[in-house]
């Protein structure tokens, strides 16, 4: 299949086109690289063995959307483009719904001008607000606390008013736990502009000596240690996890919702010291007190995806790890 992947320079495009091209599609990357840096292509390029094509631009400019679509032969759209910072969303509203909802209709506009109907969305678990009950299925009801997870629930309900309008559409909209971790090779992972939010690439940068230490935040949860508990996945379960969803969406109109993760709960103080074990590096932290907005668990139910999809995770909490110290080291000599 030809495949677009808008976003696809980023954290997660990227390693889900080295896992399509491996199953034998043909990838065309679509980004404006405001997130991201051209010279993953090249990384690509090495995994690969072969140049992916690049178009260069925004997901607003629905006419190089739907010349792009039709110069390649797309059949399938996977839209991973958008702007993912929850404490930015809070801080530039308008910037994040013009990006990811405004981004989303300028590409639904041009895919229904040249007939191609055929989309998976990079949804987040994030669309299920603060979890009313664990693990958390697809069936729990929705909501959103920021700018950013408000942002994923209109495209989804869009996305949705789209499917039903038309019989032809077949949508996926995949609800991504918390990737972490990297390409085996190390050549590609998670880049972070600035000091990172997430967990594991704070660890990273501690562990490499550019932070001196993590704070961890909350340490009287209701939980096994009592620090905060997610569904970490490793980001290769979750490239994989997209080929499902083409084989999926390839005999099954409509429209649906199914959850990525790998159904089980990590501490931040467990996977501290599965990261203290792959790098042979002490990470020094503190336990500080909680941060605003933040839940004890979350932790998804993946029988649905395991059902539907015929997919589920390999990797454990070590390999995540592995790789990510891997891509660390390696990422600290890249210019
Ligand atoms: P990322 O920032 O690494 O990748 C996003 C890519 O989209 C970047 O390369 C960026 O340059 C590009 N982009 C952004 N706006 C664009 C636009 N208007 N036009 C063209 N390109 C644009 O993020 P990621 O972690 O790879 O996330 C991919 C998708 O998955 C996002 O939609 C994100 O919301 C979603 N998601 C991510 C996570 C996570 O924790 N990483 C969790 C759940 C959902
Ligand atoms: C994980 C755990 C923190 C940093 C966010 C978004 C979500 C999704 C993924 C896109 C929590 C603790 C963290 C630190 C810490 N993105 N922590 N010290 O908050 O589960 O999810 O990213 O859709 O929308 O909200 O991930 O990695 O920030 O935090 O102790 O310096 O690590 O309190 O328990 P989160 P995270």
């Amino acid at each position: 299949m030809n495949i677009l992947l808008t976003g696809g320079a980023g954290y997660i495009g990227s390693h889900t086109a080295v896992t399509l091209t491996e199953a034998g599609h043909q990838i065309v990357i679509f980004d404006n690289f405001c997130n991201s840096d051209k010279s993953v292509l090249d990384r690509l390029e090495r995994i690969l063995k072969k140049r992916l094509p690049l178009i260069d631009g925004d997901v607003r400019n629905t006419a190089l959307i739907a010349q792009t679509l039709e110069k390649f032969q797309i059949d399938t759209v996977i839209h991973f483009a958008g702007l993912k910072a929850v404490g930015e969303s809070v801080d530039r509203p308008i910037e994040y719904y013009a990006n990811n909802v405004q981004g989303t209709i300028s590409l639904l506009e041009a895919m229904s001008l040249v007939n191609v109907k055929s989309l998976v969305f990079s949804s987040s678990a994030t669309v299920y607000g603060d979890p009313q009950y664990l693990p958390i299925d697809e069936e729990h009801p929705t909501s959103a606390t920021n700018a950013y997870g408000r942002s994923k629930l209109h495209i989804e309900e869009m996305l949705k008013d789209v499917a039903n309008s038309d019989r032809e559409w077949k949508i996926i909209c995949l609800r991504y736990f918390n990737p972490v971790g990297a390409h085996e090779s190390g050549l590609i992972g998670e880049d972070p502009n600035g000091i990172p939010n997430n967990l594991v690439p704070y660890i990273a940068q501690v562990a490499i000596g550019n932070l001196e230490k993590l704070s961890v935040y909350g340490g009287d949860y209701p939980t096994l240690d009592g620090t905060g508990v997610r569904d970490y996945i490793h980001v290769m379960d979750l490239a994989e996890g997209h080929l499902a969803a083409l084989n999926y969406l390839s005999t099954n109109p409509g429209w649906i919702a199914v959850n990525l993760g790998a159904g089980k709960g990590i501490s931040v103080l467990e996977v501290l010291n599965e990261y203290e074990k792959a790098s042979a590096k002490s990470i020094r932290y503190s336990i500080e007190k909680r941060r605003a907005g933040d839940i004890a668990s979350c932790f998804a139910k993946v029988d649905k995806a395991k059902k539907i999809l015929g997919w589920q995770t390999k990797r454990n909490v070590h390999d995540m790890c592995a790789s990510g110290w891997l891509w660390q080291q390696y990422r600290k000599n890249l210019p």
